[in-house]
């Protein structure tokens, strides 16, 4: 047969259909004939480029039920075949079969298999079962808490036995789904299930992981370009600042002490009991002023905002969201009611336009107070309990008691499923006013969220690059919101997961992520706060944020040893921020993380391909965090490239090592790091704030032949960086034969702006 770039495949049950797109990518509908009515206009748009234009060829084999595509010049030339049947403990018992679609990919060989952005486990999600649906997990997480706050349907094939041979496959569904990877139903095999009568997934095949990662991002968005201050370090406790005199006694104290900090949070203590859009004027009688002072020490503030709105007359949100009929509908078409932190609240429902442009105004006053970016929190939405449901609920199981039923662990998990999101059977309405049901679009309740705040700043101050934090979101939030995960803990476990959610992350699209630094649940040791400030300076977001009542974990809560290594780190940051913001850029284009696991840099090398418990920042940095309490050495494994051994410099030392394992020395003042043969960071002198700008720039360079060390810069703030001003270059620096001194270069790529350095130093 030849490759074609759109087929169909039919048979009296089921039909198929397959497109080709833009890059080798190509979208698959698989339906029941006759074709089920079901449409969801509330799934985020795809930059699906112009269909068969270039687009990758392929050729289909089989039938709709059991059907292979040979992909063009791609090793991995199939995608297994589909099987309508799923597993009994896949299926949703509550539903009727035609609302439950679901396929098996089949994979011929060993796999290993990564992406379902925001999942617990390993960063390899082979042997686990996956569920899409935004969940608050209410209090701390587990190893195995799973679904968490955010969906991503997407995940990457990587073939064992060839480097060079990936297939990224996003269920393009915002519905309930699941996913069994190489579980239950065994290796070579993961099902899928979405709640939809049928399915459309996108097939990315690729020969590089990076390449995937790119196709997707291309499909699902690039990631927004943050202002410089949201990838500084940030303050950030539950209970602190209680009031205006503490926020300002912390921004003086790091200050004093020299601790870089460009943010600080105000968490829901700042609000009159708990109403979003307020300040407790007791404590805050000034915002502005509050605001004013902070900006005058060159920090940013950032307030939390929860969709639940205080059921309450008189409260101006409330009313007026009322006046202008914004909130989301239970199934008597009332305004929904559950209890959040206010209180019983209503929500709003953001897929309305009318709610959007209600929501900017609201989140403009906060502007105007001189708050500089949103903390969108509890958008799954979470909720305590609602009223309706505990009664329904209660109803329900006391009949199935009194009809002899016994409860097992079900019970539980029910009743923790309905205390902490919204349940189905919700309504919204588009602007129309045609109803949706909510099971729709409850993955996207955090995404349209982020969106519209988006919007709404945008209205405010049309030309600063927003900046957000989100704890829900879908594929796509890359475009609108940093992601954060939520609740975890000050445990020496947690540490380790963050390493693997923010790399998961990176691989499905988010690259801007990062964990509560220290913790949120329980109080943090000493040693476990700084080795995760160490750790965390290299984390794309980087924010210590702790829960209500646990020990202060500011980087000068323990006193010295820790403060001194605290600030040490914190300081590095800020010292490479030239090569982070370089590669939040990068992302930006490109949509590559800045966290990424070595297999994302070395294929080649198979020693690396299990490894992840160190990782690259980029393409120059290898980081080894110690992850073990009382640990003093780090066994580490330095990749080969592509011809064989590197050369690897330690960051501290300067002392050189070839690739292979190797321990080293990693007391509590050291986080083991290496630049890459022939690679460079950009740094400068440690400043207290992103907005400092030091004359010199720096770099330090490990130099075997010829090393290409990219720079960008622009205003930091601004959207004028689309508009052409900014600079972008590349220092060359090629090593002379017999000489002790390198050439080194600047190939300016982009000159909209000067350079923010006068001179250069090479370290
Ligand atoms: C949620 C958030 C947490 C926040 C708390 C109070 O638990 O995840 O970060 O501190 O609510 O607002």
């Amino acid at each position: 047969m030849n490759p074609t770039d759109s087929d169909r495949l039919q048979s009296e049950d089921f039909s198929l259909d397959i497109q080709s797109y833009e890059s080798t990518a190509c979208r698959v509908d698989i339906s029941p004939v006759p074709r089920p009515e079901y449409q969801n206009p509330f799934l985020p748009s795809l930059n699906t480029g112009e269909e068969s234009q270039q687009g990758g060829t392929f050729h289909l084999e089989g039938n709709p039920q059991q059907f292979r595509v040979f992909f063009e010049g791609n090793q991995l030339a199939e995608f297994g075949s589909l099987k309508s049947s799923f597993p009994a403990w896949a299926r949703d018992k509550s539903r009727a079969p035609e609302e439950w679609t679901s396929l098996i990919h089949e994979i011929e060989g060993s796999h290993s298999i990564f992406g379902l952005g925001e999942k617990t486990k390993y960063l390899e999600k082979s042997g686990g079962t996956y569920e899409m649906w935004n969940r608050d997990p209410s209090g701390l997480y587990t190893h195995n808490e799973d679904p968490l706050y955010t969906s991503i349907p997407f995940y990457i094939v990587r073939k064992d036995d060839d480097p060079f041979s990936y297939l990224g496959l996003y269920l393009h569904h915002s519905e309930r789904s699941k996913f069994d990877v190489q579980n239950r139903l065994g290796r070579g095999k993961v099902g899928l299930g979405v709640a939809a009568p049928r399915i459309s997934m996108f097939l990315l095949p690729a020969t590089t992981l990076k390449e995937v990662v790119k196709q997707f991002t291309q499909l699902t968005g690039k990631p927004f370009m943050p202002p410089k201050w949201a990838i500084g370090y940030h303050q950030s406790n539950y209970g602190i600042p209680h009031d205006e005199e503490e926020a300002r006694d912390m921004a003086r104290k790091f200050r004093q002490k020299e601790i870089p900090c460009d943010a600080l949070y105000f968490d829901i203590q700042h609000m009159d009991e708990h109403r979003v859009f307020s300040w407790d004027r007791d404590r805050f009688p000034d915002p502005k002023g509050l605001m004013e002072d902070l900006h005058e020490q060159n920090f940013k503030g950032v307030t939390i905002v929860d969709p639940g709105i205080k059921k309450e007359e008189g409260y101006s949100p409330y009313d007026t969201g009322r006046e202008r009929d914004v909130f989301i509908k239970d199934s008597e078409g009332e305004d929904f009611v559950g209890s959040l932190w206010p209180g019983f609240s209503t929500f709003p429902d953001f897929l309305r336009s009318e709610t959007r442009d209600w929501w900017a105004k609201y989140n403009n006053q906060q502007l105007d107070w001189g708050v500089d970016g949103i903390w969108n929190d509890m958008n799954e939405p979470a909720i305590f309990f609602s009223r309706k449901n505990l009664y329904e609920q209660a109803r329900q199981i006391q009949q199935d008691i009194d009809k002899g039923k016994s409860f097992g662990s079900e019970l539980k998990h029910h009743l923790i499923e309905m205390a902490t999101t919204t349940p189905e059977g919700l309504q919204h309405r588009d602007d129309s006013g045609e109803y949706h049901p909510h099971e729709k679009v409850h993955n996207l309740y955090g995404y349209y969220e982020a969106k519209a705040t988006t919007e709404g700043l945008k209205q405010h101050r049309p030309n600063k690059r927003p900046f957000i934090l989100t704890r829900a979101g879908f594929s796509g939030i890359q475009k609108y919101a940093a992601k954060w995960t939520g609740d975890n803990s000050s445990t020496w476990e947690h540490m380790k997961l963050s390493v693997y959610m923010v790399l998961n992350l990176g691989l499905s699209g988010v690259p801007f992520s990062g964990p509560d630094i220290g913790g949120f649940e329980g109080d943090v040791e000493p040693e476990l706060l700084t080795r995760w400030i160490q750790l965390g300076s290299l984390f794309p977001f980087c924010r210590n944020h702790s829960g209500l009542d646990t020990v202060p974990q500011q980087p000068w809560s323990f006193g010295e040893p820790y403060e001194r290594i605290n600030k040490e780190y914190i300081s590095l940051r800020y010292r490479i921020m030239p090569y982070l913001y370089t590669l939040f850029y990068k992302a930006h284009r490109t949509g590559l993380p800045l966290f990424r696991p070595l297999f994302m840099e070395f294929p080649s090398d198979n020693e690396a391909r299990s490894i992840t418990d160190h990782f690259m920042v980029g393409d120059a940095l290898l980081a080894a965090p110690v992850l073990e309490r009382g640990a003093s050495k780090k066994s580490l494994y330095l990749p080969e490239g592509k011809k064989g051994t590197l050369d690897w410099q330690d960051w501290w030392t300067g002392k050189s090592y070839e690739s292979g394992y190797h321990h080293f020395d990693a007391p509590l003042e050291k986080l083991p790091l290496f630049i890459r043969e022939d690679h460079g960071v950009p740094l400068t002198e440690t400043v207290q704030h992103t907005e400092d700008l030091p004359d010199t720039l720096r770099l330090r360079y490990n130099l075997k032949q010829k090393a290409r060390v990219p720079i960008y810069h622009d205003d930091g703030e601004t959207k004028d960086f689309q508009e052409g001003d900014y600079f972008f270059g590349e220092f060359v620096i090629d090593a002379q034969e017999g000489e002790k001194h390198a050439d080194v270069s600047l190939e300016a790529k982009h000159e909209g702006r000067e350079p923010f350095w006068d001179n250069v130093v090479l370290e």
